[in-house]
């Protein structure tokens, strides 16, 4: 069989020097020339994106078994994005990196690719480039991190630096025990290991089949995450064989798979995001209400923070996502096929055991019946908002209330601490120009953090409406990615302080109770906020960034190109 790569290192001219005589300056012998499958390793490696620093360690395990089962491995590096540095939020730069990964597989002389992934943005990044490209692909997480441990207490990434900073602004913490609290939070290599994005996105990839069995949960730092890394570059070999390749693993049963097990483990409102990209990519057919009709119904199974009490390692020792699958394999497609070349079906098998039911629930005794992330629509979303149930207060799910506008984030900040802002607990908090193209980049700032004044009066939870997103380790009553967004003109931007706004998430509807001729006058006077960026990306990226109903992926993205390239370099 001849594979891609031999239009490369096949040929016998002029061209076949060039590509190979450089290439020999690392020292590869001949006969790994020979037009065996050559597999690239596609690493989000950065020192910046914390969560992935290990991942150089875990290429290496990936090339044995690529060596092993006779391919030609190659590592590159692509743009890393990491949450908790990359301002002003990572989001903004997920199309880009998704750009540099896709160019990068179709430029070089690949055969099948691993994708090496941690931090939430990697992985679809990653993953969107990958199939717009269309070679045998396959995932491999980089885990999250051990459990963190405080004070004899788990403690969840992000999740507890939420609660941390709620307890340093009322004085039941001190500054000195807040930043030893950090490095009590993560103390291992490995992503966020509470349920969010991170987990999310491991989760996604494996219910969807891009991973070998039993990938998401496996905590960084365990020798079996080594293993998996070493089986995954044996099988991407036999992959190229069989030219199994991305788009036939991602088919439209496989996004309902990842959607209903989403729902099943309480993962991020992210996932919405992120999942949307990547159907726009491969080609399948997605759209927003597709999410609430297909996993609103779905019960929780998983009991993690930041719905729940449990964290990562709890889930791997507890059975993983394949004791998750086996529960739901009464609703989900089981024929679907796996990067390992089988059928759920066949992986999920009986042996498949459950170690502990507090953490993972049966499918007939669930933690909650009703578990997915609805889609709300309404005169303050035409296209769409979302909202996650299980990360909300219940009595707050049917509300109405007085809006409290925040114009921007700055102005957020500025005023919502103010004794005198007019607030309280049934109060609706708005905030606008968070969305794709007001920020710009969607950040996660719509779980924004209440007043003060009222978490001294010991309320935790409010109503909150944004086009933003919020962290997948956060919680509340939150209602997100609200669509179109307030900066190109959704009836968002025309909320006023003292609205009334009404939440019935039973009736997936969110409502502004004010007329259609105050609004049409309220348009008149409204005037789009003035240009973010004047060049570069940015720029590049308010102009062509679609809504978050659509994935926020750039409009000139959506689709694939496929891996032919015709010409060569010299
Ligand atoms: Fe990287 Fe949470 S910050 S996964
Ligand atoms: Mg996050």
């Amino acid at each position: 069989m001849t594979y891609r790569s031999s239009e490369w290192f096949g040929k016998k001219d002029k061209m076949g020097f060039i590509y190979r005589s450089w290439m020999k300056n690392q020292g590869f012998p001949e006969d790994l020339f020979d037009g065996r499958p050559v597999i690239g390793i596609c690493n989000t490696w950065s020192e910046l994106t914390p969560c992935n620093a290990h991942l150089r360690d875990i290429a290496e395990y990936v090339k044995r078994g690529v060596y092993e089962a006779g391919g030609f491995p190659l590592e590159f590096p692509i743009m890393s994005l990491g949450e908790t540095l990359l301002k002003p939020t990572a989001m903004l730069f997920r199309n880009l990196a998704s750009m540099d990964a896709e160019e990068s597989i179709r430029g070089n002389p690949l055969d099948g690719v691993v994708l090496l992934t941690g931090c939430d943005k990697t992985t679809p990044s990653t993953m969107m480039g990958a199939a717009s490209v269309d070679i045998p692909t396959l995932v491999v997480p980089g885990g999250p991190m051990l459990n963190g441990k405080h004070r004899g207490k788990d403690i969840g990434s992000g999740t507890a630096v939420w609660k941390f900073t709620d307890e340093l602004k009322t004085g039941k913490m001190t500054y000195d025990e807040f930043s030893h609290a950090e490095s009590c939070m993560s103390r291992s290599p490995g992503h966020c290991m509470t349920m969010g994005t991170a987990s999310t996105m491991a989760c996604m990839v494996e219910s969807l089949g891009m991973t070998l069995p039993g990938a998401a949960a496996i905590p960084a730092v365990d020798s079996r995450r080594k293993v998996l890394a070493q089986l995954s570059g044996r099988r991407i070999v036999e992959m190229v064989k069989e030219d199994l390749k991305i788009s036939k693993i991602l088919t439209r049963e496989a996004f309902e798979n990842a959607i209903k097990v989403n729902a099943a483990i309480g993962g991020s409102s992210n996932f919405i995001i992120h999942l949307t990209a990547i159907a726009g990519r491969i080609g399948v057919e997605l759209n927003l209400e597709d999410f609430d009709k297909i996993g609103s119904k779905i019960p929780l199974l998983l009991n993690l923070m930041p719905s729940g009490k449990f964290l990562m390692e709890d889930f791997y020792y507890a059975g993983g996502l394949p004791m998750i699958m086996k529960e739901l394999q009464s609703v989900l497609h089981m024929n679907t096929m796996t990067v390992n070349g089988k059928t759920h079906r066949e992986n999920i098998h009986d042996k498949i055991e459950c170690y502990n039911n507090e953490v993972i629930a049966c499918y007939d005794s669930p933690l909650i019946k009703e578990a997915g992330i609805v889609v709300l629509k309404g005169n303050l979303a035409l296209n769409g908002a979302v909202i996650k149930p299980s990360a909300a207060t219940p009595s707050l799910m049917k509300h109405k209330g007085r809006a409290v506008v925040f114009e921007n984030i700055e102005d957020y900040h500025a005023r919502v601490d103010d004794p005198n802002l007019d607030i309280d607990e049934t109060c609706v908090m708005v905030l606008k120009s968070v969305g794709p193209v007001g920020y710009p980049g969607m950040p996660e700032v719509g779980n924004m953090p209440l007043p003060t004044k009222l978490l001294d009066k010991g309320v935790t939870d409010m109503v909150r409406i944004s086009d933003g997103r919020m962290s997948g380790t956060a919680y509340g009553t939150v209602v997100l990615h609200v669509s179109p967004e307030s900066a190109i003109g959704g009836n968002l931007a025309l909320v006023e302080n003292g609205d009334i706004i009404e939440l019935d998430v039973e009736a997936r509807r969110i409502h502004l109770h004010v007329s259609d001729e105050v609004l049409a006058r309220r348009r008149q006077h409204w005037k789009q906020p003035s240009a973010i960026a004047e060049r570069g990306y940015v720029n590049l990226y308010v102009n062509h960034v679609q809504q978050a109903d659509k994935g926020a992926d750039l409009d000139f993205l959506v689709g694939k190109s496929g891996s032919k390239v015709t010409r060569d370099s010299h």
